[in-house]
């Protein structure tokens, strides 16, 4: 497991011993999530029926046979990867700025297992910017706030996000608490959600370095 995508497909395939037939199952995005879509379509055979987190995410797994439902019902199982994460089992999302969705169906889940090579744990968190999906029309007001609370905001110009938004990616925030930066920026006027994922943390997560898998379970 030397290469960084050797160890996102160990986590990937770990992350299969968390469901089963009968799961309902939702999934999230990015490159570590595509390594478990390719083991999934390979274990399941193609069939079943799926949440997506994004756009990008349905495509894949319809193109891989799989249904996908429109809209967020209960999920047993949510798999998905991070950009960052920390002992507590924190984490920062929306790298591939589709936090909004990820988070919701998060929510929806009974368990979330994370999956994410070595290169994504982290002491603390904040050293990858911050997601934020806002408003078009809240833009400047957003990042004024953002401003604010300590941030440095930068617009990712050029992406609209699968709800039609656009994204300001903030670093220097102070996360050490993490909980109460996720409630604050939440309250600003337009923005629809950040990518801190404190209030809803991982149950299990799975690391994958080149030492081997470590996995820790909360559920
Ligand atoms: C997308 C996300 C992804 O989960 C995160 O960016 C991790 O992606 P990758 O597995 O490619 O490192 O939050 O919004």
């Amino acid at each position: 497991m030397d290469t960084q995508l050797e160890q996102k497909v160990a986590a990937a395939r770990e992350a299969l011993r968390f469901i089963n037939k009968e799961t309902r199952l939702g999934i999230g995005s990015g490159s570590t999530v595509d390594c478990f879509i390719n083991l999934l379509a390979e274990s399941a055979g193609s069939r079943g029926t799926v949440t997506a987190a994004s756009e990008r995410t349905a495509r894949q797994l319809e193109t891989a046979g799989f249904k996908c439902l429109e809209t967020a019902q209960e999920l047993d199982v949510y798999v998905d990867g991070a950009d960052e994460i920390d002992d507590n089992r924190q984490m920062l999302k929306g790298g591939g700025g589709a936090h909004t969705r990820e988070k919701v169906l998060a929510c929806c889940a009974r368990h979330f297992v994370c999956i994410v090579d070595d290169k994504k744990s982290v002491r603390r968190l904040g050293r990858f910017p911050l997601a934020v999906e806002v408003l078009p029309v809240a833009r400047s007001y957003a990042a004024r706030k953002l401003t604010a609370l300590g941030g440095n905001p930068r617009w990712r110009e050029g992406f609209v996000t699968d709800n039609g938004n656009w994204i300001l990616d903030v670093s220097g925030l102070d996360l050490t608490d993490a909980t109460t930066m996720e409630k604050n920026i939440n309250t600003i006027a337009g923005v629809v959600e950040n990518g801190i994922f404190s209030l809803r943390r991982a149950d299990v997560v799975i690391v994958a370095g080149s030492g081997g898998l470590q996995v820790i379970d909360k559920r």
